[in-house]
This record gives structure tokens, C-alpha cells and sequence, in this order.
């Protein structure tokens, strides 16, 4: 949600302004309501801003082009406060003189008061935004300081809410000052050059060497150093890391969208995931965890956390985890369990899965629930992103930067680490013995070339897709790990496809879903394999039955050789067999898979579905 690109470089030439049009363009999948950028010149600030996509922005320079410079700042927005036009768009110019520009990621809380105080003092205000005030602020404050790092710790102390803030003042070139709380900003270090960006897809193709920084820092960069304070003045020093992927992850690749891409990298990110997790005997060891084996023994109770696609990763491990380990498992909405009462204490293990560990409303239940005493474990696809800063350990997934807005590789990456996390309080626990550790090891280690499998049988899911581009409203439907599949697939197709799309519970069927059966309707099907234990196989295949009984249109996904959904299916889609529990790791492919081509068919941006965000980090 925003993202956010600073530089600064060795000499005045075109590099800088380059540098951050490269940044925003790999940020766009974080907002894309408008974009601008601002650098310094001979004549002071120099910004360029437009609303839309970033190729507004490009044919706004094309038409009015920037001065050569050594300092720029870049911003792609994601609107909150003012609507997603000209003005509102960021950077933002602030002091009576109109020397600095400000770029903001975030949201002001207490911005209506100070833009009283400042309009009293007589500053004017060019747009709606919250952004704008925090310009003045620190213009300001630059009156009085002189220093831009000075006037950003001043200007600070005054907000409310969550913000990263970057900014360049005219009479400071080869300077950018970042802040943040509460919202993403890392470093990348360059030789005779730095960078500032939301994540490190912001620098990627010039550094790889990275600088993560804490809550509450402020950060200085000219092009050989970077400086880092607390909000309180004291210094401090950022933790540095080497980047694990390059730039190529972080493009196309000859894909037709980062999203076609990012299905077809599943393997790799389930594979990724599970690797290097044994030890020589075969026992799963967690080395990034760090909770003692104790503590997790006095576990009573799991609560999962997330938003969004992350929520029904969590959705679908339960069924695991609590089969493995015989502990209560909850998954919540990050934004419910923080704001009612939840029963947490010291032996609750709170789980947060973030694929960008920025989420807002998952970091503020992370934060809740760490008040409450719980210890905190943060699945999260995103090297020192703040969620895995705030919470007691961190499970990495290792699915490689997910750009398309819409999740895919990151939610097989997800249930992946969460099966191991709850395979490993298995083991702890003594829930479960080696053998069956091992063994199911094993199944987890044969899904990825079975996920192959699917990807590679898609032709005939992606011409039903082609057919259905007109489709009103489609249902799914699925049972035990096939549930939390079907509102996955139903999610993938409003996100980007803007079909109405529910998922059922298949026994919830005829409690009330069953009245949305009408001739033709479309219903996708998540057939558990005959082997599921408690016939949930027939029950399932007793629910095709019923709806195609009322003329609804099938569309089956079934284990390769179940021959009794046959009969009853308008078509079928086949998937290799695996255990129940891993099921879901294989079954949600075509689901993606017909979400895209369909999106595709009707000529939509599936990278950038509108009004989303791939980040959101605000509340
Ligand atoms: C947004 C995105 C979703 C994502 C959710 C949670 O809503 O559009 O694709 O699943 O946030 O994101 P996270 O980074 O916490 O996994």
C-alpha cells in the first residue's frame, strides 16, 4: 500500500531520476492510484505528479522533463485521505519557500488537528491529503534546525498513527531523510550510492545488500553513508542482510503477467519452502524458530492469524495442525481477533501468516496479542519485514518476491510452513513419533512434482475459462480441507476477475447455498479423494448430485481414477492423488489457474486488479 523509492548518487546526471522510475515501477503492485516524483535541480524541487498508473507519470516527464540530479524521491499511492487525483498525489512541497518535498506511506491519525494549527499559521494547504501536513511540519522545523534529519525527528513527534515519511529539502542535495513506525522502509546499499524503498524490489536491480531498520528510526543517506536514530535522538545501527533473490525474480520473464509467473513457480515454492528442514536422523528442525522446546510444550492453544488469502492458509492448516498435535487451533481474521476480547494468556501460541509481513490489521493483532502475554510466531515470505520484527520467532516461507496483487505461490508457501510448524509441535510435544514425522516428510517432499503435474494439464481448465468469460456469479464448493480451497478459488475470481464468487462448506449446501441453484449456474466441486476417512468422498459426491439435480452446470476437481464423480460431472478436472491433508496444495491450482485465463479473456489487468493493494498497511 504506497511505495515508496529514495536515491541518492556520486554525481549530477540522469541516474537518479532513472533509478527511482525503476523503483516505483517494481513497487506499482503496492498502489497504483498515482505516482509522482521529486528531485532536486539547480532551481530547488522539481516534481512531477500524475493520477493513474505509473505511465501517466512517464508521459508527464516525457512531456515536461526533469533536470539532471543526484537526489530523488519517487512515491506509487494507494489513496486513503483525497480521492486519486493530480493534487493529491504525492510528493507533496511544504514550507513558505516550498524547498522540501515529502513523500508518506501510512495514515495520520491526528492530521485534521495539526492542519488546524497550521492553516492558523497561516501555511496553505494544495490537496486533501494527511500527507501534507507532515510536509509543513518538517519544512518548518527546517527554519528553525537547519538539518533535515532535525527537522524530521522534530516534525515526528508531533504524528499519530502509522507512517513511513521520506523527504529532500533544496538546500541539503545528496540527502534524503527517511522515518518510520509502524510501516515499512528498508535500505539498500549501494557503492557511492543508497536507496530507500518500501521493500527491497525498490533496489533490487542495483544492490542487493540490504539494511533492515527498527520501529521508530530515522535514517539518513548521502551517497557514502547512512546514519540511523531513534525517534528519541539516540543513534542506532540498522541490522545489514544480503538479499537471497535477484532482479530477474523480480520480473516477467517472458511470463504475460507476474501473476502467470507466480502460479507456475508453485513447485519451486513449496519445494523452497520445505528445504534444508531435516536433520541427519530425519527429525525436523526449525533453526530460525528460537522458541525454546519447553515453551512450546506449554502450549494449550493455537490462534492463527491473518488477512486475505493468508487467512485461508491458516483456514486449511488447522485441519492439520490440530490432527498432528491434538492442540485447539483458531484461525481469526487479524482485524476481529484484535478488536473483541479474545482468551489469550502465556501458554496461547499465536501464529500470524503475512506474505509481506507489513499487513496493518495482522501487525495490530500480533502486537495485541503479545500485550496478552501469547508467544508470537510470524510465517512470513518477507526478510525483516516488520511483523517478524515484532514477534517472538519467524518461520520464513520461501516462495521469492510475489508481485501480482492477486497471492498464489506465497499461499501454497504459507500452508507449507504452517504444516511444518505443526508437524513440529508434534514432534515436541511427542504428538507424533519420528516415523510418522519422516513419513509424512516425505508426502509434504512428493507434492511439488505432482503440483508440476496439474500445471501442466491446464490446457483444458483454461479453455473452460475462455467459455465462461461472460459468467454472472460462480460457486464453489468443498468439504473439510476442501472448504477453505473453494473460498480461495472464489476469492482468486472476484479479486481479479470482478465475478461474483462465493465458496461453500459442500454439507452447509443445503442449509441455504442450495437456493442460488438455478439451470446453468456454474459450480466448481472439490472432491476429497475416496480415500478421506468418514466417506466424506460420497458425501461429496451425494452433493454433485443434488445440485446437478437442479440443473447447475459441474465443474469437478477430482483425484486421478475416482470414477464415481463421472456420471455427474459436466466436467471434470483431474489431479494427481496425495494424502487428505495435502490436498489443498494441489487442488487450488486450476482454481488459480481459471481465475487468471478468465480475467485474461475479459482484458483485464490481472497484476493490478482496481482498488487493491498488495500491501495493506493501514488499518
Ligand atoms: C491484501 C492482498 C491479498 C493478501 C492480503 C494479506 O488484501 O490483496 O492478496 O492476501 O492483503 O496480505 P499479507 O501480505 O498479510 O499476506
Amino acid at each position: 500500500m504506497c511505495g515508496i523509492v529514495g536515491y541518492v548518487g556520486p554525481s549530477v546526471d540522469e541516474t537518479a531520476l532513472d533509478v527511482v522510475m525503476e523503483g516505483l515501477a517494481r513497487l506499482e503492485y503496492r498502489g497504483y492510484d498515482s505516482a509522482g516524483v521529486a528531485l532536486i535541480d539547480g532551481d530547488g524541487i522539481a516534481i512531477r505528479k500524475r493520477s493513474g498508473k505509473l505511465a501517466n507519470l512517464r508521459s508527464e516527464i516525457g512531456a515536461h522533463p526533469l533536470h539532471p540530479s543526484t537526489t530523488a524521491i519517487g512515491h506509487t499511492r494507494w489513496a486513503t485521505h483525497g480521492g486519486p487525483t493530480d493534487n493529491n498525489a504525492h510528493p507533496h512541497v511544504g514550507g513558505r519557500d516550498r524547498k522540501l518535498a515529502l513523500i508518506h506511506n501510512g495514515i495520520i491519525e491526528n492530521f485534521h488537528r495539526l492542519k488546524t494549527s497550521l492553516v492558523d499559521l497561516g501555511h496553505t494547504f494544495l490537496s486533501e491529503t494527511d500527507t501534507e501536513v507532515a510536509a509543513h511540519l518538517v519544512a518548518t522545523a527546517y527554519e528553525s534546525t537547519g538539518d533535515l534529519t532535525e527537522a524530521m525527528r522534530a516534525a515526528v513527534a508531533q504524528l499519530e498513527g502509522a507512517f513511513t515519511l521520506l523527504a529532500i529539502h533544496a538546500d541539503q542535495p545528496g540527502v534524503v531523510v527517511g522515518a518510520r513506525r509502524n510501516s515499512p522502509l528498508v535500505v539498500g546499499l549501494g557503492e557511492g550510492a543508497n536507496y530507500l524503498g518500501s521493500d527491497v524490489a525498490a533496489f533490487i536491480g542495483h544492490t542487493r545488500e540490504a539494511m533492515e531498520l527498527g520501529q521508530d528510526e530515522i535514517v539518513t543517506i548521502t551517497p557514502d553513508s547512512v546514519s540511523v536514530i531513534r525517534f528519541d535522538g539516540t543513534p542506532t545501527d540498522g541490522k545489514r542482510y544480503h538479499v537471497d533473490w535477484d532482479a530477474a525474480a523480480a520480473e516477467k520473464g517472458g511470463y504475460s503477467s507476474f501473476m502467470a509467473k507466480e502460479i507456475d513457480e508453485q513447485p519451486h515454492a513449496i519445494g523452497d519452502t520445505l528445504l534444508g528442514r531435516t536433520d541427519d536422523a530425519g527429525r525436523l528442525v526449525l533453526d530460525e524458530l528460537r522458541i525454546s522446546e519447553e515453551s512450546l510444550r506449554q502450549v494449550d492453544k493455537i490462534v492463527i492469524v491473518a488477512c486475505g488469502t493468508a487467512w485461508y492458509s491458516g483456514l486449511t492448516a488447522k485441519y492439520a495442525i490440530e490432527h498432528w498435535t491434538r492442540i485447539p487451533c483458531e484461525v481469526e481474521l487479524a482485524h476481529e481477533f484484535r478488536y473483541r476480547d479474545p482468551v489469550v494468556n502465556q501458554r496461547t501460541l499465536v501464529i500470524s501468516v503475512s506474505q509481506s509481513g507489513e499487513t496493518m490489521d495482522t501487525l495490530m493483532a500480533v502486537k495485541h496479542a503479545r500485550e496478552l502475554g501469547a508467544l508470537t510466531i510470524s510465517v512470513c515470505n518477507t526478510h525483516g519485514a516488520t511483523i517478524p520484527r515484532e514477534s517472538d520467532a519467524v518461520l520464513y516461507t520461501h516462495a521469492g518476491p510475489e508481485i501480482a496483487v492477486a497471492s498464489t505461490k506465497a499461499f501454497v508457501a504459507q500452508i507449507t510452513a504452517c504444516y511444518l510448524l505443526g508437524l513440529y509441535l508434534a514432534q515436541v510435544r511427542g504428538a507424533a513419533t519420528s516415523e510418522t514425522v519422516a513419513s509424512i516428510m516425505a508426502e509434504l517432499g512428493a507434492i511439488p512434482p505432482k503440483v508440476q503435474t496439474v500445471l501442466d494439464r491446464m490446457d483444458r481448465v483454461r479453455e473452460i475459462a475462455r467459455f465462461m468469460a461472460d459468467s454472472r456469479a460462480v460457486l464453489f464448493l468443498g468439504r473439510h480441507v476442501g472448504y477453505p480451497i473453494a473460498l480461495e478459488g472464489a476469492l482468486k475470481l472476484k479479486e481479479i476477475a470482478y465475478i461474483h464468487a462465493e465458496g461453500f462448506a459442500a454439507g452447509e449446501l443445503k442449509h441455504g447455498p442450495i437456493a442460488l441453484i438455478e439451470p446453468g449456474q456454474p459450480v466448481f466441486v472439490v472432491v476429497p479423494g475416496p480415500d478421506t476417512p468418514h466417506d466424506l468422498h460420497s458425501k461429496v459426491v451425494s452433493n454433485i448430485q443434488e445440485i446437478r439435480a437442479r440443473g447447475a452446470r459441474t465443474l469437478v476437481i477430482a483425484e486421478d481414477g475416482d470414477e464415481a464423480v463421472v456420471p455427474f460431472a459436466d466436467e471434470i478436472i483431474r489431479v494427481p492423488a496425495a494424502p487428505t491433508l495435502l490436498m489443498p496444495l494441489i487442488t487450488i491450482v486450476p482454481l488459480q489457474v481459471f481465475a487468471l485465463e478468465l480475467a485474461t479473456a475479459k482484458g483485464l489487468d490481472v497484476d493490478q486488479p482496481r482498488n487493491l493493494a498488495k500491501s495493506v498497511t493501514v488499518e
